[in-house]
């Protein structure tokens, strides 16, 4: 154990740091958590791009929290907008108005009415998962229908139902019957399944979601009554978990108009992609489909309060479909929450995001490029936006490497690259069907220099992590 700690000199910090991991390893449930890390790190502060740990050592963060930092750490404009809540109206049963729910709710909606020209409602709640199982309760009651569909290689997160729907058997397998488990459809991942070759891909997709209703043979559809076993269609603009997957342009289109006209309903699950982390404030825009619900958390409150929430077309939320109570949790939609939530919408709304962040990621994916150029291990590099990819393979650039990635997980969490003068570590997060693929998520007020401090401390992690394999 302790591979960080017995770098780290004697000293009280040390000492200190020795303490509270002995205490965690002793009160803690690792339940709740992945303890991904060899030894669990503990951080003090952060600041922008940075996290700094007990010691004072700077971590450039190239992951931000799976995506709900996106403005930064510590964003000043977030962090007055708490406080002053903080001071004004910190506390609210839900069952009560407030100004921030109400003006939060209305710049959700008109954003996805620029985005998607559709109108709608928003209800909230306190985190992804819930929010998922509030969409799930909105699709049976308009359908009447308990199963989904979902993709292989999509996450909506672990409460039961929101586990009903992601693809991973690992995260069910010890916890009895899921019912209401989703049939999970294959994803279009172009690098794997036809190595460059998108459209065919996607064609072959399409056709196999298409056999599913040529006859009632299929087990999932009756054509005398036209309809389906199916209540809805989960999708991810691209796959977060998944490894960053971005599908071809027109694939979500194509899929959609299967859906509508067999009544099966299509949730678009924004979770990790909304908020311009791929350069528009939802990431479903660049594909051209209008979904009938869609899902958010994460970014929604830069990482401050929790908050999340569905937005869902008229026709299925208005209240005299969806009443009162039909979903309800105390802090639902708490009012540090809505307040955070309101400012960050404010600064994405008047920002220059749609032009600053495809800019940024595509400085960043052509730094990626470079390495590629030089690392043979890496398979492919791709981004929408700065949800950027980089998938690390063995040296025939192809076969997954899980262990490489790990080992560049590890080494970024030593906190001991050397690049010129600075001595820093790295935060990364590993996605992907074969847990190969690093996933890149920076700030979206990442700036040049970080960006290039990043490319440079990733090619001395591959390097290293190269080394420490052989
Ligand atoms: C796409 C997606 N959906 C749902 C979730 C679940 O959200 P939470 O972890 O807030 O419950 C996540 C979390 O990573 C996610 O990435």
């Amino acid at each position: 154990m302790a591979k960080v700690l017995t770098k780290a000199k004697a000293s009280p910090v040390a000492d200190e740091e020795r303490e509270l991991l002995q205490t965690e390893s002793r009160y803690c449930s690792h339940g709740d958590t992945v303890h991904y890390a060899e030894t669990p790190k503990i951080f003090e502060r952060c600041e922008g791009s940075y996290l700094y740990d007990l010691h004072g050592r700077p971590y450039l963060d190239l992951q931000m929290w799976y995506s709900a930092v996106n403005l930064g750490y510590a964003n000043p404009a977030v962090s007055n907008a708490l406080r002053a809540q903080l001071d004004r109206l910190p506390q609210l049963a839900c069952q009560y108005l407030h100004r921030e729910k109400i003006e939060l709710a209305q710049l959700i909606c008109e954003s996805i009415e620029r985005g998607f020209g559709m109108k709608g409602r928003v209800q909230f709640n306190v985190g992804g998962s819930q929010a998922i199982e509030d969409a799930l309760k909105l699709v049976r009651k308009h359908t009447g229908r308990s199963r989904m569909l979902a993709f292989q290689g999509g996450y909506h997160g672990r409460t039961l139902g929101a586990s009903a729907i992601t693809s991973s058997y690992r995260y069910r397998e010890a916890f009895g019957e899921f019912a209401d488990r989703a049939e999970f459809i294959p994803y279009p991942y172009t690098f794997r399944t036809h190595r460059g070759d998108g459209q065919r891909t996607e064609d072959e997709c399409i056709a196999e979601f298409e056999r599913r209703f040529e006859h009632e043979y299929t087990g999932t559809w009756n054509p005398k009554t036209r309809r389906a076993e199916f209540g809805a269609l989960f999708v991810e603009a691209v796959q977060g978990t998944g490894g960053y997957v971005i599908p071809p342009k027109n694939y979500f289109k194509r899929l959609a108009k299967i859906c509508r006209e067999h009544g099966i309903l299509v949730v678009d699950d924004e979770i990790q992609m909304g908020f311009h982390r791929t350069g528009k404030m939802w990431a479903m825009e660049h594909f051209d489909m209008q979904p009938d619900i869609i899902v958010f958390g994460k970014a929604l409150t830069n990482g401050l309060n929790p908050l999340s929430g569905i937005w869902a077309r008229e026709e299925l939320i208005h209240p005299g479909v969806f009443g009162p109570g039909s979903t309800h949790s105390t802090f639902s939609s708490n009012t540090l929450g809505t307040a955070t939530g309101l400012a960050v919408m404010r600064i994405l709304t008047r920002g220059d995001y749609q032009a600053s962040v495809p800019r940024k990621g595509a400085y960043f994916l052509g730094k990626l490029r470079e390495l590629q150029a030089r690392h043979r291990e890496i398979g492919e590099v791709d981004a929408l936006g700065l949800a950027l990819r980089m998938e690390m393979c063995e040296a025939d650039g192809y076969t997954p490497s899980r262990r490489l990635a790990d080992r560049m997980f590890q080494l970024g969490l030593e906190g001991d690259l050397t690049i010129g003068s600075r001595t820093l570590g790295l935060v990364l997060d590993i996605g992907g069907y074969y847990k190969n693929v690093i996933t890149l998520a920076p700030s979206l007020e990442i700036t040049t220099e970080e960006m290039d401090l990043a490319a440079l401390a990733l090619d001395q992690v591959i390097t290293r992590a190269r080394q420490a394999l052989k």
